[in-house]
């Protein structure tokens, strides 16, 4: 008697260690993923009946087995994603970060003993790679830096960052974080240009890293490409006009020219031309069908963007003062007047012939009618 007595001592005990021990059991799982909880039975112990219970915001019979018979109930927010297995061990599947809680687990024996277990368990949702935001103000001389790390998605997520050389030497700069790391605060100055800054985001079941150079966009402030200028030359008529353009930007890195040529209704005008010097320099031949053709230069880096526009017809115009129509005109109204001069001259050469029979001054004036008609000739083609 007094060694039977001793014997359920001795399992009280062993039952209350179990329960002791297992009470401090913490399970993580990831969300999506699964989890398995396996009752530590000790030998000896005729499981009968199984309740696994939830507790979160109220308690949930989760799986239950009675009467040894492998007839399982599945019921509350784990209905369809709870199995039991072998053993009494509880799989949940498709973990949800809301299924974070405790787990107890309660076994009676074929002799009425009882005996529980409990599992913290907690869900994470795995971080994901973070994005990193650089804002930056000042210049290449000193650039004032904010990096701002955000990762869409995880829990318990901490921001650490780390500073480092291109080629991964820790750097001797200095830097403030707020907001639970995830703003970062620095000054940059051309002696640590090569900086990099690692966003490291990390939960106890996962952790991912993104890196930047914010040097790069300190560098672009000061990179945009400053106002182009375009100088025209033309040479040739309104007939056949061959005309130079060339684009130009005095400021501005890795600079790229582009061009096109427009209708001033915007259409694009048939007409080719030729690109030089990396495009800053187009050649064209304009005829009187393209004179109302619009060159457009485009002058474009990565931070930057602007374009000029000219009409080359209008300087091939002024290049001969006047339009061919008009020139005729002054031919016609060159020879009318030598044609009235040499009349005029004549006239006059009769009146003195007639007035003083004098010959001399006749020749004089018959000298200058040939003047003007050698003048005139190179017009009368
Ligand atoms: C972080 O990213 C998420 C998802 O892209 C967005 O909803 C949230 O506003 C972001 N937070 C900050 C501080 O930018
Ligand atoms: C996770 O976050 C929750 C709520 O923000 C907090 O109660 C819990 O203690 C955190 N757990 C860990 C392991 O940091
Ligand atoms: C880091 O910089 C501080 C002051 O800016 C200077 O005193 C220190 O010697 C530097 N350390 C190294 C390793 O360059
Ligand atoms: C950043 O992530 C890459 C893989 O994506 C890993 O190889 C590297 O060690 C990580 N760096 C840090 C500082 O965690
Ligand atoms: C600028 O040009 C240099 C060399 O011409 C090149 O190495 C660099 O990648 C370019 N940067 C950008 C942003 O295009
Ligand atoms: C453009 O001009 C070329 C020759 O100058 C001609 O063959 C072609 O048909 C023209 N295209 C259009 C759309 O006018
Ligand atoms: C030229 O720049 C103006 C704004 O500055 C823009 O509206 C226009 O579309 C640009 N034209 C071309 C051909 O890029």
């Amino acid at each position: 008697m007094i060694r039977c007595v001793a014997f359920a001592v001795l399992v009280l005990a062993v039952v209350i260690t179990v329960g002791e021990k297992t009470t401090d059991v913490e399970v993580q799982g990831t969300r999506g993923g699964s989890i398995q909880l396996a009752p530590m039975i000790p030998e000896g112990f005729n499981t009968r009946d199984v309740y696994w219970r939830h507790m979160a915001m109220g308690e949930h019979l989760v799986a239950s087995v009675s009467r040894g018979y492998p007839e399982t109930t599945y019921q509350s927010r784990f209905l369809g994603r709870a199995h039991l297995h072998r053993g009494f061990t509880l799989e949940i599947r498709d973990l949800e970060v809301e299924d974070t809680g405790v787990f107890t687990c309660m076994l009676v024996s074929l002799e009425g003993q009882m005996l529980s277990m409990k599992y913290h368990v907690i869900v994470y949702e795995a971080v994901v790679q973070p994005t990193v935001q650089v804002f930056v103000s000042g210049g290449p001389k000193e650039c004032s830096v904010f990096l701002r790390c955000n990762s869409s998605m995880g829990n318990n997520v901490s921001y650490t960052w780390r500073a480092t050389t291109r080629q991964g030497d820790p750097v001797n700069t200095s830097y403030t974080l707020y907001n639970e790391g995830r703003l970062l605060i620095t000054t940059l100055r051309p002696e640590n240009s090569g900086a990099s800054y690692t966003c490291i985001v990390a939960n106890p079941v996962s952790h991912e890293n993104v890196t930047v150079v914010p040097w790069e966009s300190c560098v672009s402030l000061s990179e945009a490409a400053a106002p182009a200028t375009m100088q025209v030359f033309v040479s040739g008529g309104p007939n056949e006009c061959s005309v130079f353009l060339r684009c130009n930007s005095m400021t501005g890195n890795n600079v790229s020219y582009t061009w096109s040529a427009n209708t001033r209704q915007g259409n694009p005008v048939n007409t080719s031309y030729s690109l030089y010097d990396e495009g800053r320099l187009l050649t064209a031949t304009i005829r009187p069908e393209h004179m109302e053709a619009s060159y457009t230069c485009t002058v474009a880096n990565h931070v930057s963007q602007q374009n000029i526009t000219v009409v080359p017809w209008e300087s091939c115009l002024s290049l001969s003062g006047k339009p061919p129509k008009t020139q005729s005109y002054q031919q016609i109204l060159c020879m009318a007047s030598a044609i009235a001069l040499a009349f005029v001259s004549l006239m006059i050469c009769v009146l003195l012939l007639v007035k003083t029979s004098g010959l001399r001054s006749c020749s004089v004036q018959l000298a200058n009618l040939d003047l003007v008609f050698q003048k005139t000739e190179p017009f009368t083609v």
